[in-house]
């Protein structure tokens, strides 16, 4: 099956992203045919400041190849060099319901959030979206609950385009995330999330110092057993599920070794863990970082191959529509 997902060129990655979605992606790669790459053209639809945009494409490209993402086993690029995106994009324009674009919860967010810029591309959003991945025929998309309605216009559209001009597309399905929760070091009601308090989590990146401090000041009950209750022990419950995922142990076994012990030599070894399971990430970075030409390159690469397929897809799709001299 070919799985396909697309990342937005803003933000780092934090353990929440990781365990929640990323380890996942990681997983499919190992046996199926995988595409991923950076939407920057999505981000031209939010406001940005255009000398920073490549930079924030390289940086995104290199946490997601230290992250785990392989190019020799994946499809790697970047949006906006394969210009069949767009191309698909304007036919799907002409048979997407508006009315359907109108509803969308993403497109009325950022119309508020954004009221001096409510571009078209902010209504068209998600058409490009359906052109990602119908444009490669993937038949499974792992993302995260927001895009499930993005999705599902994704099919909307194919069984508008095959009732129109005959059978050309299937329906993908979304993957969502299966992988735990992780919730907020200061506010353990709320998800980890890079859009709020820096201190509520921790990047995939982060240094051995900061992490430390961030553990240790992570909001906890005032009791002092080391005890898995997600409804009256948030905190603890919540770095509890880190460290089980972190050490591949089951919590039962946490919650044992840690009976005679309190909460602050639980949170000095799981600020041990975490360190250590994340040193390969900041390595592989770090090696990025002084090598952007080599991901350039992988980027590059990447789209040669993601363009093969996509120049069969429009070449298909124009014949259909009557474009075809
Ligand atoms: P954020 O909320 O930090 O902006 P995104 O919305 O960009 O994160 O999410 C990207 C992916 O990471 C999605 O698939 C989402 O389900 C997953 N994810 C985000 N935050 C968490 C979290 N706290 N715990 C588990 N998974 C998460
Ligand atoms: N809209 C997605 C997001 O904000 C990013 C994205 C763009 C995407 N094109 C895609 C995801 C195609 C999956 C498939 O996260």
């Amino acid at each position: 099956m070919r799985i396909i997902s697309g990342i937005q060129p803003t933000g780092k990655i934090h353990i929440g992203n990781y365990l929640g979605a990323i380890k996942q992606w990681l997983e499919l790669q190992k046996k199926e045919d995988c595409i991923f790459f950076i939407a920057d053209l999505h981000s031209l639809t939010c406001p940005y400041e255009p000398k920073d945009l490549k930079e924030s494409i390289i940086e995104a490209a290199i946490c997601y190849l230290a992250a785990g993402i392989d190019p020799e086993k994946s499809i790697f690029f970047t949006q906006s060099d394969v210009p069949e995106h767009t191309r698909l994009a304007w036919i799907f324009n002409t048979v997407c319901p508006i009315g359907e674009l109108e509803r969308m919860t993403q497109f009325k967010e950022k119309s508020k959030q954004f009221r001096k810029n409510i571009n078209a591309g902010l209504l068209t959003y998600p058409v490009l979206q359906a052109a990602d991945i119908l444009l490669y025929k993937a038949g499974a998309v792992p993302v995260g609950k927001d895009q499930v309605q993005h999705i599902e216009l994704t099919r909307t559209i194919a069984r508008r385009f095959n009732q129109k001009f005959g059978q050309t597309f299937s329906e993908p399905r979304a993957i969502l995330s299966e992988g735990s929760k992780i919730m907020s070091l200061t506010d353990p009601k709320k998800k980890m999330s890079k859009s709020s308090d820096p201190n509520n989590c921790i990047s995939l990146f982060e240094e051995p110092e900061a992490i430390r401090k961030k553990i240790m000041s992570a909001v906890t009950d005032t009791g002092k057993t080391v005890k898995y209750s997600p409804k009256t022990k948030p905190g603890i419950s919540n770095l509890i599920t880190i460290y089980s995922l972190f050490s591949e142990k089951s919590v039962k076994e946490i919650e044992s070794n840690y009976k005679e012990k309190g909460y602050a030599e639980f949170k000095k070894d799981l600020a041990d863990i975490i360190i250590t399971s994340l040193q390969p990430f900041r390595e592989k970075r770090k090696e990025f970082l002084s090598n952007k030409n080599q991901v350039i390159q992988i980027l590059k690469s990447g789209a040669e191959k993601a363009k093969k397929i996509a120049e069969r897809t429009i070449s298909e799709v124009n014949q259909k529509i009557g474009i075809n001299l």
